[in-house]
């Protein structure tokens, strides 16, 4: 195939938003117990947290994490995880029918956070509770000191040898997936955009300073989809700073290609919902701009097979952190992974936030095992890359690509692109990736008002030379999937050219 690709250094979408490059913890199966967390691993601190797993996530550079859920925050109470630890209740966990000890509650994530040098994005339990728990959590986080909820965050910070300040948490989530059927606590949208505007109403004379998301669409294919954003947005319009969106993708009994295109249903996922917003912008005559906060999204075996209900992924007895939907991602999936961030990273503009779901073990780039190792899985690679050269300006692309058929989205580009530019530092990095699984594609890269000097670095993930399309890394193989120098880049003048091989993603 054959790609030509046209920039201009002055043609820009918007400044990179650095919350692009989130990622999710929640209280389910290995996410936090014996992934981030584990007391008496060789690898952990006095606090139990492991440090491999540690080092691992600095390297991949998430820049936000949301916590602690999920469906699993629309059955908690953040109560349960302050205070000495001896004296946390264990409680269900309906969400994941799931023992929880409450082990590690907000503290401990506060301090995690810190320590992997990432923001904290709380989510509120608008499932079983509302503005009063609500607005005491601002109140605990966020408030210095002299009230019942500040003194109490003090008090508890003392108890767990942690420190007293504030934690200055500003991204907040209005509760989870409240238009899922599954969801604890579930709600029309009448209902839940009535609540989510109080909640948020009653937080932000907590806190002023905060920012709001309220919950938007689980997916896509939800027969709500569309209706549930506009009418949560007619009420909460005036209150809120984003609206969530959700999406998993995998492949379809052996339908690769759809897959592979997945990135092509984001886009339009992305364009529908910034399209619901500005409507009820526009109608209710409003200045401010609502975004997006795309804080749930992947690559996840969710259906065993087409038409199937989701997994019941809940474990038969009730035990703590049970290995739930631990999925192993293979140089395909990593290959998606790739263009659903180009998706994100081309929508800069409107989607402010977006949250990789999930960071360890629970369908995550990183995986870790009981008292044993942690090791990177392949979609580690595209996230940890974006992560480090997307800066300054987010390019907007002239691409001119072969096309494939694909049975879900008709013909879309073989190659997809996005690319940012730096002044600061005269780099342009640029994200590519070759949808074909079987032939190369030949890129032409053409720079309007830039002069490449030279290629600083060039590297790409494809399948390796003993493997397949499905090779994953494992325990016992850690480094199967990774990055590669791709040698094919020459430059002509202002013109770049790039040899993708079949399959793969490139930096
Ligand atoms: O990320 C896994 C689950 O997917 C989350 O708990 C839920 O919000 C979504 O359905």
């Amino acid at each position: 195939h054959q790609a030509r690709i046209t920039l201009d250094k002055d043609f820009t979408v918007a400044e990179v938003p650095r919350r692009l490059f989130g990622s999710f913890v929640e209280h389910l199966g290995r996410c936090v117990y014996t992934g981030i967390f584990e007391p008496g691993h060789p690898a952990a601190d006095s606090q139990g947290f492991r440090q491999d797993v540690l080092e691992l996530v600095r390297e991949m550079g998430p820049s936000i994490i949301r916590y602690p859920g999920g469906n699993f925050v629309s059955g908690y109470n953040w109560e349960d995880g302050v205070g000495p630890v001896a004296d946390r209740p264990v409680r269900l966990d309906g969400a994941w029918h799931s023992i929880e000890t409450n082990a590690f509650g907000l503290h401990e994530f506060v301090e995690w956070s810190r320590r992997a040098g990432t923001e904290v994005m709380e989510a509120v339990n608008l499932g079983t509770r509302g503005v009063e728990e609500a607005r005491a959590l601002v109140e605990y986080a966020n408030h210095s000191g002299g009230t019942y909820w500040s003194d109490l965050r003090r008090k508890n910070a003392a108890a767990v040898g942690l420190p007293e300040d504030p934690f200055g948490i500003k991204i907040w989530c209005l509760g989870n997936e409240l238009d899922g059927p599954w969801q604890i606590g579930h709600k029309t949208a009448e209902e839940y955009g009535r609540l989510a505007q109080e909640t948020a109403k009653a937080m932000r004379l907590v806190d002023p300073t905060i920012e709001l998301v309220a919950v938007g669409s689980s997916g896509s294919g939800m027969p709500t989809f569309g209706t549930w954003e506009h009418t949560v947005l007619s009420h909460a319009y005036s209150e809120v700073d984003y609206i969530s969106m959700h999406a998993y993708y995998q492949e379809h009994q052996g339908d690769v290609a759809s897959f592979l295109a997945a990135g092509v249903e984001m886009d339009s996922f992305i364009d529908g919902v910034v399209a619901t917003v500005d409507a009820v912008k526009a109608a209710g005559k409003h200045r401010k701009q609502v975004n997006i906060a795309f804080d749930e999204w992947n690559v996840w075996y969710l259906h065993s097979e087409e038409g199937a209900e989701p997994d019941q992924h809940a474990a038969a007895e009730w035990v703590e952190h049970p290995r739930l939907i631990e999925d192993t991602y293979s140089v395909t999936d990593a290959v998606v992974v790739g263009t659903l961030l180009n998706s994100l990273l081309r929508h800069g503009d409107r989607v402010k936030i977006a949250n990789q779901a999930q960071l360890v073990n629970v369908i995550a780039p990183i995986r870790s095992e009981q008292g044993g190792p942690a090791w990177r899985q392949s979609s580690f690679w595209p996230f940890a890359r974006m992560s480090q050269h997307a800066r300054g300006q987010i390019l907007s692309l002239a691409v001119e690509s072969g096309k494939m058929h694909t049975k879900r989205y008709g013909d879309v580009d073989v190659v997809d692109a996005a690319a940012t530019w730096d002044e600061h530092s005269g780099v342009c990095a640029l994200f590519l990736a070759n949808r074909d699984i079987s032939a190369l594609s030949e890129v032409q890269l053409r720079l309007n008002g830039l002069s490449p000097a030279s290629v600083r670095s060039a590297e790409v993930l494809t399948i390796p030379a003993d493997g397949d399309r499905h090779t994953a890394n494992t325990e016992q193989d850690q480094s199967a999937v990774q990055l590669v120098p791709l040698d094919s880049v020459s430059i002509e003048e202002s013109a770049v050219r790039i040899e993708l091989p079949a399959l793969s993603w490139a930096v």
